[in-house]
């Protein structure tokens, strides 16, 4: 049942409305969690007053910190590893979505147990709930790889919605410099995306299609020097990546959901935490829920 919730997500998910009202319930149902959620998001959120914040209007932040010792040492980590791993992960073909986007390191690797360390820290959690309203849960991780030579059709080198509920963060972190030529995260704002959610269908749609409502001056790439952090409500923002051009592109995506979100089969995400196994008996209450173990 379960597995065909799954399938068929695809069609439930759209239009738009349908998420929302999904997200309802869900929160209705898991009321008790949903109350201490809201308050521990109050608390993360009082903590870090002085932050920069992800606009509803446009639903993204381009953010440059001057000094981050969490990021500047990731991005360290991340070197390393794309230095020492097995090479051939750069020129085997791949399949399907992996054609133009890979991830490049395993599920269970140290480089993850950072990375998702990295993704509880204070400062990031902070901004991103003060975004989506509520503690949310890291449903992934991933250093990602575009070796950006071709186009393929019907991918995520289209312009779509990401289908995880009404809000959500994906937070791009550039391992390397991206510029126009390294396929760059491009994405519409919000306040211009949503003139399409009732004609969106759901899937890929071309640029053309975009252009006859949206005007091309709102497709902004966004382009930056190594640590460059993208916040993109990829449920809100029409977005492509990884186009043709001379370099590959190196990135390190986090990505925060709300735990109402129509991705969880059923209204709720208990079923399926995914990196509930990184909680221990120091484990702070925070991450525990953040981790989705609680
Ligand atoms: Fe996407």
């Amino acid at each position: 049942m379960t597995k065909r919730f799954l399938e068929y997500q695809k069609n439930f998910n759209y239009p738009y409305t349908k998420r929302k009202v999904y997200e309802r319930i869900s929160r209705f149902l898991n009321f008790p969690t949903y109350s201490i959620r809201k308050y521990l998001a109050f608390q993360v959120i009082k903590r870090n007053q002085k932050l920069p914040s992800v606009s509803k209007k446009d639903g993204f932040l381009v953010w440059f910190p001057q000094e981050f010792d969490a990021v500047n040492q990731i991005i360290a980590e991340s070197r390393e590893y794309i230095a020492n791993v097995d090479q051939s992960i750069f020129t085997k073909q791949g399949k399907g979505k992996e054609q133009y986007l890979r991830g490049i390191h395993p599920d269970k690797s140290r480089l993850t147990e950072s990375l998702v360390k990295l993704a509880c820290d204070p400062t990031l959690v902070s901004i991103v709930t003060k975004y989506i309203g509520i503690l949310p849960i890291i449903n992934g991780v991933k250093l990602l790889y575009s070796p950006n030579k071709k186009i393929y059709e019907g991918g995520a080198q289209f312009f779509h919605l990401d289908p995880e509920g009404i809000r959500q963060i994906k937070l791009y972190i550039h391992v390397e410099d991206v510029t126009e030529e390294s396929g760059p995260l491009t994405l519409i704002p919000a306040k211009e995306s949503q003139k399409i959610y009732q004609l969106y269908p759901g899937g890929r749609l071309t640029d053309e299609w975009v252009s006859r409502f949206i005007d091309p001056q709102y497709f902004y790439s966004i382009t930056g020097a190594s640590g460059t952090m993208i916040f993109a409500d990829t449920s809100r923002c029409f977005h492509l990546g990884s186009r043709p051009g001379k370099n590959p592109r190196f990135v390190i995506i986090l990505q925060y959901i709300s735990p109402f979100a129509i991705n969880f089969p059923w209204f709720g995400w208990v079923r399926k935490p995914l990196h509930a196994h990184l909680v221990n008996d120091n484990t702070s209450m925070i991450d525990q829920y953040l981790l989705g173990a609680q």
